[in-house]
């Protein structure tokens, strides 16, 4: 018997569905195609995008899809290949870089981990945005 562990060693946060499940990696990953970008909960209960790449694996980075103008929730646009705020028109690269305003910032990242128990965990992200090259702006 393995207890469920709370989320690792770093202090992270058990990605979960709108329902509230846990995710574990390898049926989150059964279930998904690849280039996927979809919603769970992460930091703060903030709706955060979990992404799958084109090798079918979790990427090491999700998105907090708070738009970074006014706080509505983006929208992956998967034709388009970028996330399309609703509200005044701000677009985010497949990484989450801002490329059009009003936004001034690219979406918040997280650290993503798979835990001992296989399950997909957030944590914050303190290091350099590696798609600007500047430190981080968010505090979470
Ligand atoms: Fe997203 Fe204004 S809230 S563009």
């Amino acid at each position: 018997f393995v207890p469920v562990g709370s989320a690792g060693s770093g202090g992270g946060l058990v990605a979960r569905d709108a329902a509230g499940n846990a995710l574990a990696a390898e049926p989150y990953l059964a279930s998904r195609p690849a280039n996927s970008r979809e919603l769970v909960l992460g930091l703060q209960g903030e709706a955060t995008y979990l992404i799958v790449d084109a090798d079918k694996a979790i990427e090491p980075f999700a998105l907090n899809a708070v738009c970074t103008h006014l706080g509505c929730v983006v929208p992956w646009v998967a034709a388009e290949n970028k996330f399309k705020c609703p509200c005044h028109g701000s677009q985010y690269d497949r990484n989450g870089k801002v490329i059009r305003g009003p936004a001034p910032l690219s979406l918040a990242l997280e650290h993503v981990d798979i835990n001992a128990d296989g399950q997909i965990v957030l944590s914050s992200w303190k290091d350099t945005d590696f798609r600007t090259g500047d430190a981080p702006w968010w505090n979470f």
